[in-house]
């Protein structure tokens, strides 16, 4: 069994042969590309508050995954669904941001409600099915994304994102990343400027890593020269993807989202946000109601440097995203097409669509 990202991007496969879900450790790019098997529900939870997998789309298609696994040794017990509930809400909850996660959780469980019926194995091929259908589903979905943003920009433009929207944080192509690729495939050329991303280094990390590979012409840059680059005249436009929409186009992305946004307001320049309809939470009014997940301080005062980088007990504070006001951003993109503002109207009409 082996998996090469090279070749075909892939940051999750089931081998259905030996009912097993591989994942690629994105905690260890890009020194080392590995291939980990992820087995059982604390494992599961590790992988995803661990970063090993993340991104909400792939979050979402992951978990997909996970609740077929975890319905396996289930599969014949008279209580199978409660079983399968309790542990599904565990896993739903391992990170609170990205609502991909309690998204995908509850279509398969509704899955699984609705196959009640059917016998043993017969319950959980259903359930299989059904993360099938989100994994290819998003597989569309970004190639839908990808063309909508490209038909915004044209061949040369300076793009700047932030964190990592692309093939690695869901299936193909990516969200934020997606015109960029596909734009490439074309034989179009892009600069993109990326945003480092601190604390956790998305940018550096991955979204490097992905641009580089793709051939497309790539800076990196810390977070804090965003201003520089837009003000010498270098972005056009700034892509970025998403964790949880509201309703009235509050969004939650990465941590430093939010600053690109107003900078961007400031030089004039268009800011997207590029994502899958089930990023969208309807239920969720406004930024207020997101939940923000918040991690340990070690990640800014220790992680990646080989000595402390700040006085031991110095306090710290590390939110993992931000939520953009719907007003500074230009427009939406989703796979069923552009929305522009006033955003409750013109998320609701693409709700049905
Ligand atoms: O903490 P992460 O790395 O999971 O955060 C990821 C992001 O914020 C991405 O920009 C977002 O999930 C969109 S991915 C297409």
């Amino acid at each position: 069994m082996s998996m090469n990202i090279k070749e075909n991007r892939q940051n999750i496969l089931y081998d259905k042969d030996s009912e097993t879900l591989y994942i690629l450790d994105q905690s260890l790019l890009p020194g080392e590309i590995k291939t980990i098997p992820i087995e059982g529900l604390d494992r599961m939870i590790e992988a995803i508050k661990a970063l090993r997998i993340r991104g909400a789309p792939a979050i979402g298609i992951f978990a997909g995954y996970c609740v077929y696994a975890l319905s396996l040794p289930l599969c014949e017990k008279e209580d199978r669904l409660a079983l399968l509930r309790e542990q599904t809400e565990k896993l739903s909850e391992a990170r609170p941001t990205a609502v991909n996660l309690a998204w995908a959780c509850g279509r398969l469980m509704k899955c699984a409600e609705d196959k009640a019926s059917l016998p043993g194995r017969e319950w959980s091929e259903a359930l299989y099915k059904e993360a099938c259908f989100i994994h290819e589903d998003d597989i569309s979905k970004c190639r839908a994304i990808s063309e909508y943003g490209l038909s915004l920009i044209k061949d040369g433009d300076g793009i700047l994102t932030h964190c990592n929207a692309g093939p690695l944080a869901t299936s193909k192509y990516g969200t934020g990343l997606g015109p960029l690729l596909l734009g490439r495939e074309r034989g179009m050329n892009f600069r993109a400027y990326t945003d480092e991303t601190r604390p956790l280094l998305q940018g550096a990390r991955l979204t490097s890593y992905e641009l580089f590979e793709a051939g497309i012409d790539e800076t990196l840059i810390c977070d804090n020269m965003a201003s520089f680059v837009m003000k010498k005249g270098l972005v056009n436009a700034c892509f970025v993807g998403c964790d949880r929409v509201a309703a009235n186009g509050d969004t939650a992305n990465k941590i430093g989202t939010s600053g690109v946004a107003i900078l961007a307001k400031h030089y004039g320049i268009p800011f997207y946000v590029l994502g899958p309809t089930s990023t969208i939470d309807y239920s969720c009014p406004d930024g207020e109601h997101i939940p923000i997940e918040m991690r340990s301080p070690d990640e800014i005062k220790n992680m990646w440097y080989s000595k402390p980088m700040a006085p031991e007990g110095v306090k710290c504070l590390n939110p993992a995203f931000d939520v953009t006001d719907a007003e500074l951003i230009t427009a939406i993109i989703t796979e069923k097409g552009i929305c522009y503002p006033p955003f409750s109207e013109s998320l609701a009409a693409i709700r049905e669509k």
